[in-house]
């Protein structure tokens, strides 16, 4: 089976890049996790790629005079590596349009809240203090905004009077390590297909085994 070549880039504890990279370790996933980048040399995350036998590299921003520099090193690695996909877990540093546009439809993102609802920092704060119901976690394209893109996949969880930020984190986190590998998946095996603003996953049969609704149309 053609596996495809995947990156992660982190830039600290790498909760996601582990889930990662026990998915990639499983029999049949459709990819390979070949290349961990980290801006932040102490990141934990550097730890678990090498206790993993997964290639590292530390690529400091603050060691790069601007950020087109500092993308450019990173892009030099990725190419390096012949990844056909990057997955940003926990990485901490914005990206030009430039680098964005090189990956566009092959770099992913997982963020904290159901988007477009609480893009940016301290979604679990956020989502306790207004109140809302439900909050969870997406996995989707990047675009050069902030916690934009196309959707791939959600997860949702239920807000008790009793969550704090830190036990809801924990919740979201859960769900985050289940549907990051799953969105993973679905791409790596050809199944996803980004039409506009939307993405289409096109096979019933792990839409039923993932039980994940269709895009509406
Ligand atoms: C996660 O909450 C993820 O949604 C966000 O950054 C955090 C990374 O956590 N993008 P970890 O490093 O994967 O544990």
């Amino acid at each position: 089976m053609a596996v495809m070549k995947i990156a992660a880039l982190i830039s600290g504890g790498g909760t996601n890049l582990q889930a990662i990279i026990d998915a990639c370790q499983k029999q049949n996933f459709p990819a390979e996790l070949k290349l961990v980048i980290s801006n932040n040399p102490s990141a934990y995350g550097l730890k678990r790629a090498k206790k993993a036998g997964i290639e590292t590299k530390v690529i400091n921003h603050k060691d790069y005079e601007t950020r087109d520099d500092f993308e450019k090193a990173m892009n030099k690695e990725l190419i390096n590596a012949g990844v056909g996909l990057i997955c940003l877990a926990g990485f901490m540093r914005l990206l030009n349009s430039n680098f964005v546009n090189l990956w566009r439809d092959r770099m992913i993102n997982i963020h904290p809240s159901l988007l477009p609802s609480l893009k940016g920092l301290n979604t679990h704060e956020r989502a306790i203090d207004l109140g809302v119901r439900v909050h969870g976690c997406t996995v989707h394209f990047v675009r050069a905004e902030m916690d934009e893109g196309p959707v791939i996949l959600q997860a949702v969880v239920p807000i008790s009077d009793e969550d704090t930020p830190q036990t809801l984190a924990k919740k979201v986190l859960k769900k985050e390590h289940i549907i990051y590998p799953q969105a993973i998946r679905l791409i790596a095996s050809g199944k996803v297909k980004v039409a506009g603003k939307k993405v289409h996953i096109d096979n019933k049969s792990l839409l039923q085994t993932y039980k994940i609704n269709p895009t509406p149309k």
